[in-house]
Parts: C-alpha cells; sequence; structure tokens
C-alpha cells in the first residue's frame, strides 16, 4: 500500500511547523520536521569541535535518529534527546551553514525518505518538494514577508530573557534566506508543481484551512 506524502518547504519563520503540526492532526499523518535534522547535525559538529575538513568522515560516528513519542517528533544523537537543545538562534544559523554541505545532505537524505516510505506524511523543510521527495502527493510552498517572519519570531522569543531585538532578527532570516536559497547542493526554491501559500496576511487558522483545502483537492478528499 503506498503512503501519502505531503511536502512543505518554504524559509525560515513562515510558520512551516506550526501550520504543518495543525494539519497533520486534522488529517492524522506523522508530522516531519526535517530542520530538526539538520539542527542535530549542527550540534554534533559543534559540540566535538569538529573542523570542516573532518565533517563529512564524522557522520559515520553521529548517529541522528527520529522517534516518535505520542505522535510527536523527537530528535535523538546517541541515544540522547537533544529537541530541545538544537533551538538556540546559534544553531538557527549553525544548520543553515551546515546543511550546505553535500555529504550532510546525503547523510540525511536516505533517513527522510524511508519516514515517508513507511507513513502517511507531513513533511516540511526546504528541498522536501525538489528533491526529497520529488513524487509527493501535494506540495506546498509557504511563505511569507522577511518583516513579518522576523515578527512573528519576535513575538514568540519577546517571553524569553535574552531576547535578540527585532532588527537583528530580521538580519538573521534575510541572512539564512540567503544562505539557503543560494547554495549549490538542493537550494530552497518552489518545485514547479507546488502550490504557494502566502501567509503574511493570514493568522495560522487561516493558513492551515487553506493547505488542508488544497490537499483535499488534491488528494481527493485528504484520506
Ligand atoms: O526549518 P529549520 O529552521 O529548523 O531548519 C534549520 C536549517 O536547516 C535551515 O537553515 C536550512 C536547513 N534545512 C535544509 O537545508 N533542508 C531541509 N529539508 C530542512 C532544513
Amino acid at each position: 500500500m503506498s503512503t501519502i506524502n505531503i511536502a512543505i518547504d518554504g524559509p525560515a519563520g513562515a510558520g512551516k511547523s506550526t501550520i504543518a503540526k495543525m494539519v497533520s492532526a486534522k488529517l492524522g499523518y506523522i508530522y516531519v520536521d526535517t530542520g530538526a535534522l539538520y539542527r542535530t547535525i549542527a550540534l554534533y559538529i559543534t559540540e566535538n569541535n569538529i573542523p570542516d575538513e573532518d565533517i563529512e568522515k564524522s557522520l559515520e560516528n553521529a548517529d541522528v535518529s527520529l522517534k516518535f513519542i505520542d505522535g510527536a517528533q523527537r530528535v535523538f544523537l546517541g541515544g540522547r534527546d537533544v529537541s530541545d537543545l538544537i533551538r538556540t538562534p546559534e544553531i538557527s544559523m549553525a544548520a543553515s551553514r551546515t546543511s550546505a554541505i553535500p555529504a550532510v545532505r546525503a547523510y540525511l537524505f536516505g533517513t527522510q525518505q524511508k519516514i515517508a516510505r513507511e507513513n502517511n506524511v507531513i513533511m516540511d523543510g526546504r528541498d522536501i518538494g525538489t528533491v526529497v521527495l520529488p513524487d509527493a502527493d501535494v506540495k506546498i510552498f509557504l511563505t511569507a514577508s522577511a518583516e513579518e517572519r522576523a515578527s512573528r519570531r519576535f513575538k514568540e522569543l519577546s517571553v524569553k530573557p535574552d531576547c535578540p531585538d527585532y532588527e537583528e532578527i530580521l538580519r538573521d532570516i534575510i541572512q539564512r534566506d540567503y544562505q539557503d536559497m543560494n547554495r549549490e547542493t538542493a537550494p530552497l526554491r518552489q518545485a514547479d508543481d507546488a502550490v504557494l501559500v502566502d501567509t503574511t496576511k493570514l493568522n495560522l487558522e487561516e493558513s492551515a484551512d487553506q493547505i488542508i483545502s488544497i490537499i483535499k483537492e488534491k488528494t481527493g478528499g485528504g484520506k
């Protein structure tokens, strides 16, 4: 029996993970956050101070895996649950850099494809519709203006201590967009057959509803 695969790609801070979680809960699919895999590799490289020239070789020992606990994804590095540790601005920037390395992408490619082969998934990332799941049943390219994405991130972070200011967050977003879109291997881009959803003027419910309608239309009822 073949599985249903939904790909959601787009730039950092477009709301992919929150919206994909809402949609997958509604449809009963597994939500796979592939950015967490790249973040975990970045954590591995940072914690072990691995120099650029040794990254490829070191991946043999990285031992990155995903588990779904009560439907929620957790990511493990050598058996340790690092799902929370990978959510810092430093790891965000490091992940954007390490994800440009072809050997890192090749290392994570099989993990992502296997999950999609075995489950109905909503998988979010940068290259899911273009590279990882080119035959996905539905492809969405989710975006919003850089200013809107920065202001959402600022609101989210402003409740925490040491919140960076809005300008700094905007700069980080613009820099990550640039790195993600201009790398040679699997750059962030909209697949030719992806549907563009711009959430600049939509709230979360409106964005999720729009995506659910697209999925239902393309899969004949969401199955
Ligand atoms: O979605 P995120 O911010 O957690 O992703 C972290 C970084 O990982 C992002 O800057 C780009 C990279 N990434 C990627 O290159 N390909 C993916 N499929 C997912 C993430």
